[in-house]
């Protein structure tokens, strides 16, 4: 059932062109207008949404903060994302105008299910994003927008962060759509971006072993760093915690504008160091990061550069330079979680774990 593969994870790695053109096949027209059927939701009740509140776990966490930075600007609704185990004891303002997300691949998440039964207690929408047909999230919520990624055995999550990215962004362009928002606009050329992933994702696979030969260069280091800022503070996340969990390291994401306010202190000569590049764009988000790479590299880090192709202005500073096909800056994480993934699991694979049950974890967590 491993279709030739060592371990599930890799499979599951593979299939991620297949899963993100599955969540979002049938979901839109060819002129690039949404259509989600299944959103039980009706328009009047989406335009009288005043906030969203996204909640979920672990890497599920990580595609909620991706998901506001995309629903806010696409939908300019007021957009805040929490743990769900914090969201749920701390009295959390939710009330019949505030949509809640809740994101979960399993869709047995007790954390999450408990923030779930609390806000709708409150009189809130809840609006799953879950991978799990029948699951108990799915069943509990108001409405469900499924990821289609298929079965995820690993206990690592990889296909499914993916696809919940895909169903944010979705979730996202839909509301725009039916609110009527000032970058509705946008909608379709993003659809056009969002049709454009499987592609990318793919090139980034087809690339696959120069990710694992510097795995296998990297294997003796215990501590790894990694940096991004805006949606790429999500993805340095990701990265770390896919380290945590499969070789055991201690490694930490950082947004990148914080490096001076402590971060920067750790840095010693031969660190690695990840650095998320957002791409080109109108703002200055690519310049202060470029700048960021330097500070570190005059520190004596090990940079490891992932910035979109065409892009040389982190060449001089680059140690190793991973390469990531072009994409809006919104959508960029989709591309750019693949090479942590594809390195965690190598790395996990030479230090001679079990890629797919990593030890203490268990696939849902069902306690709180
Ligand atoms: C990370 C990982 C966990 C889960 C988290 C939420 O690789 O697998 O952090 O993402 O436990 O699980 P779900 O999405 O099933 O609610």
């Amino acid at each position: 059932e491993k279709g030739g593969y060592e371990w599930f994870m890799l499979k599951e790695i593979e299939e991620q062109p297949r899963a993100v053109a599955d969540t979002l096949l049938g979901r839109h027209d060819t002129q690039g207008r949404l259509m989600l059927d299944e959103m039980r939701l009706s328009d009047d009740e989406l335009r009288a949404i005043d906030k969203i509140v996204i909640i979920g776990c672990g890497t599920a966490s990580y595609a909620g903060m991706v998901a506001k930075y995309a629903i806010e600007h696409w939908t300019r609704i007021p957009c805040e994302v929490e743990l769900a185990s914090e969201f749920r004891y701390r009295d959390p303002i939710v009330g019949r105008s505030t949509l809640v997300v809740a994101i979960s691949q399993s869709g047995e998440t007790a954390d999450t299910l408990q923030a779930i039964r609390h806000a709708r207690q409150q009189g809130s929408k809840v609006l799953a994003i879950c991978n799990t047909n029948g699951s108990t999230i799915a069943r509990e919520s108001d409405a469900v927008l499924y990821t289609h990624a298929g079965p995820e055995i690993a206990v690592a999550s990889t296909k499914g962060f993916l696809t919940q990215l895909v169903a944010c962004y979705v979730l996202g362009l839909y509301l725009s759509q039916v609110r009527g928002t000032k970058y509705g606009d946008e909608v379709a050329s993003t659809v056009a971006e969002l049709e454009k992933l499987p592609a990318g994702v793919q090139e980034i696979l087809d690339r696959g072993d120069e990710i694992r030969s510097l795995a296998r260069e990297l294997a003796e280091h215990r501590t790894f760093l990694f940096l991004g800022r805006h949606v790429g503070y999500p993805v340095a996340l990701e990265g770390a915690l896919k380290l945590k969990e499969l070789a055991y390291l201690h490694a930490e994401g950082f947004a990148a504008g914080e490096l001076k306010h402590g971060p920067i202190a750790v840095i010693e000569p031969g660190l690695p160091v990840f650095v998320v590049v957002p791409p080109k764009g109108r703002d200055q988000l690519h310049e202060k990061v470029v700048s960021n790479i330097q500070e570190i590299r005059a520190r004596g880090a090990r940079t490891v550069v992932l910035v979109e192709e065409g892009d040389t202005s982190v060449d001089p500073f680059a140690d190793v330079v991973i390469r990531l096909p072009n994409a809006p800056t919104l959508l960029q994480p989709v591309l750019a979680t693949v090479p942590l993934q594809i390195f965690a699991a190598e790395l996990a694979s030479v230090l001679g774990h079990d890629v797919d049950q990593p030890r203490n974890l268990a696939k849902s967590v069902t306690v709180e």
